[in-house]
């Protein structure tokens, strides 16, 4: 990869400050760069803050209030009075090293409100609010106090009050896992406490009828709003609590049982910022940059050592049966033949990088040991796995072998190990790993959702990267744009993955659930979904599929955006297919994306193009429902003609009857084309369009 070219162009425009001896503020506004945004921030007659959110003069969240609730101290809450209000504007724009688009432009009008106490008490705090064409993110800035160091927060309660019974699509606030399918139901319909015994997910704690974030939802009057949060740091993880009858949703912030509380900190601080991206089409919410726009820049310098790529895995056949992580089983996966035949494979497919799990001792341990510290140590290999000469024989071949941490959610044991783990690595020459963190979380009574946890992902990302290594984390904290400051924050899962086609006894991930995620999970930031199952009807696993189709198979290498993505099935599998060679072209990074349409859990199409070859790949998915859809191939290079190589749904296919019919087909394409294109029930279209020399 090409190191980064700094390219900022930093203007900092103070519209007007207004001093903090100036009192007697009732109100203050901010209005988004091309004024399509507007911020009203005012106190109510009690004393207590509150703001409301317009877009184009209408209002999308009504008055809206928060406020604290502390540990050893009266609650932050009312009969304030506002001190000093500074408006200000920014725009720059930033390379990312690797994503979804090379420049990234962060324009945006901020209002930072000091606010006080009244009271005895006389606290003081700051609300500063970012105001976006596409969105805004507000956060706390809570001050010194006399005598008092640092707070525990039992809540924060920040509230969003919308207009109307919104279509939002949701899962619920589990403090432990987003490993849920997404739900489509009116807001006053959202009932997340029934999703508590979840099939799969043992470790799933869901204590009230909250849902977690990102929750995108849909007006009566088309508006399309999604809630997150950005820059997720030194803090509980948030989910938004329902209250149906006030059409009101309130953060409620992960917990602790073990300590007693969601957040302690030393003053001063800033929370991290809350979001809501506001779009007037749904792939607009796609194309939103605000998340990573509101983290802090490159923090590693040049990361020109992180490698996009697409990978295979030892892996699948773990998930389907047929292979083991555990030696003990007579079918482990991770032996040093297993491995040279995949990478034989990779390496004659143009594939880079190649996982293999199960390669450490501790696998006999993993599921059911109540005292899962110290199982794993991410040093030892099993004795048919010969790490050297495997290492060696992929570097001959040019793959790169991606090393896998599966901490059985003990954390206590990673903190220990992860130094020597991550020198282990360097001494091989990898910079790769992929984390895991399945089960509930030791020390008893933490969360993977809370504090502690989020503390504990970001040590390991802080870690990894003196040590020029990037993660890929599964049953990880959500993503909140910290790749952005810490560009090694590669990948992550954080929803249901493919995995569960291969094991859900529920009947797996229905054909619509990606054309939910690609609009909810990844506003957030990478997937690692890992996809390309070719062999859809999983004949060793009697009761599962995936379903979809192949076509929407090779579709998700371009819907959904990750910068390492896995060819997650077997090479026999592969072998002889015609298909496969979308996946051995397509690219990774992106010079630029566009989403060409989309309907929220209907289907959606997006184009993106390869960074230095110029060359672009459509993906387009639809739910279980066949459909026609329409490409302008506008966003072509007029100058250019291309080469294409067309993957769609075969007449008769059907993401159940005939997942595997397709038909493949070549022509030129140029940017004044338009073409129409039928998606099967469950299917999609893959489309790679190479520049023709001229
Ligand atoms: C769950 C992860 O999602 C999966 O990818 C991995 O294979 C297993 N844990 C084992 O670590
Ligand atoms: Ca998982």
């Amino acid at each position: 990869m090409k190191s980064i070219v700094k390219f900022i162009i930093v203007s900092v425009i103070v519209i007007s400050t207004t001093g903090c001896c100036q009192h007697g503020y009732k109100k203050a506004t901010v209005l988004s760069p091309s004024k399509n945004v507007f911020v009203d921030f005012f106190l109510l007659s009690d004393g207590s803050a509150a703001y409301t959110v317009s877009y184009n003069n209408s209002i999308v969240i009504d008055t809206s209030g928060f406020s604290f609730d502390f540990k050893g101290q009266l609650p932050l809450k009312g009969n304030l009075r506002i001190i000093g209000v500074e408006n200000s504007g920014f725009s720059e724009e930033w390379e990312m090293p690797w994503g979804e688009q090379r420049i990234v432009a962060n324009n945006y009008n901020e209002l930072i409100v000091k606010l006080k106490e009244n009271s005895e008490e006389g606290r003081s705090f700051n609300v500063q609010f970012r105001v976006y064409d596409d969105g805004i993110g507000f956060r706390y800035e809570l001050l010194k106090q006399t005598g008092v160091d640092s707070v525990i927060i039992m809540n924060e309660n920040t509230e969003f009050n919308l207009t109307g019974d919104h279509t939002c699509w949701w899962i619920p606030g589990d403090w432990d896992i987003y490993e849920h399918l997404y739900n489509t139901t009116g807001f006053t319909e959202i009932d997340a406490v029934s999703k508590r015994n979840h099939y799969g997910l043992a470790q799933t704690y869901i204590p009230e009828n909250a849902v977690n974030t990102p929750v995108t939802m849909k007006t009566k009057e088309g508006i399309y709003l999604s809630f997150h949060e950005a820059n997720l740091t030194g803090y509980a993880g948030m989910t938004l609590k329902i209250d149906k009858d006030n059409l009101l949703m309130t953060s409620d912030l992960v917990g602790s049982d073990r300590l007693g509380y969601k957040v302690k900190r030393a003053l001063p601080f800033t929370t991290p910022w809350r979001t809501v991206q506001i779009s007037e089409n749904a792939g607009g919410l796609i194309e939103s940059n605000l998340i990573v726009n509101l983290n802090e820049p490159n923090k590693l310098g040049d990361v020109s050592w992180i490698v996009p790529q697409k990978y295979m895995g030892i892996w699948w056949e773990m998930h389907i049966g047929t292979r083991s992580w555990d030696v003990k089983s007579g079918k482990h996966g991770a032996t040093t033949e297993n491995a040279i035949k995949f990478i034989d494979f990779a390496s004659e497919n143009g594939i880079t990088g190649l996982l293999i799990e199960g390669w450490n001792t501790g696998w006999e341990h993993w599921i059911g040991f109540e005292d899962r510290e110290g199982v794993f140590d991410f040093v030892t290999p099993y004795p048919d796995y010969d790490m050297d000469s495997v290492v060696s024989y992929a570097k001959s071949k040019g793959v790169n072998i991606i090393m896998h941490h599966e901490t059985s959610a003990a954390p206590r044991t990673y903190d220990q190990q992860m130094d020597t783990a991550f020198a282990l690595m360097n001494k091989y020459g990898m910079n790769t790993v992929k984390t895991g963190y399945v089960g509930k979380i030791i020390p008893k009574g933490e969360y993977h959702h809370g504090q502690w946890m989020v503390n504990h992902y970001r040590r390991a990302l802080e870690t990894a990267a003196k040590y020029n290594v990037a993660i890929v984390a599964h049953e990880p904290i959500k993503a909140t744009g910290i790749r952005r400051t810490l560009p090694n924050a590669l990948s992550r899962e954080g929803l249901r993955g493919q995995e569960f086609n291969a094991w859900a006894m529920d009947g797996g991930n229905p054909p619509e659930h990606l054309s939910i995620v690609a609009f909810t999970r990844m506003l957030a930031g990478p997937i690692d979904f890992t996809p390309g199952v070719f062999d859809i009807k999983l004949p060793t696993k009697e009761n599962n599929q995936v379903n979809t189709t192949l076509a929407h198979q090779l579709a998700l290498y371009v819907v959904i955006y990750s910068p390492v993505q896995m060819a997650c099935d077997l090479p026999e599998n592969y072998e002889g297919n015609p298909a496969f060679q979308f996946i051995a072209d397509v690219g990774v990074d992106w010079e630029q994306t566009k989403v060409l349409n989309g309907e929220i859990g209907e289907y959606v199409t997006i184009a993106r193009e390869e960074r230095d070859t110029g060359n672009w790949f459509v993906g387009s998915i639809t739910d279980e429902n066949s459909r026609v859809i329409e490409i302008d191939f506008n966003f072509l290079d007029p100058d250019s003609k291309y080469r294409a190589a067309i993957y769609r749904d075969g007449n008769d296919a059907h993401w159940d009857t005939n997942p595997t019919s397709i038909s493949i087909e070549e022509t030129v394409i140029t940017n004044d084309m338009k073409t129409t294109f039928d998606l099967a029930p469950g299917g999609g279209l893959a489309i790679s369009l190479v520049k023709i020399d001229q």
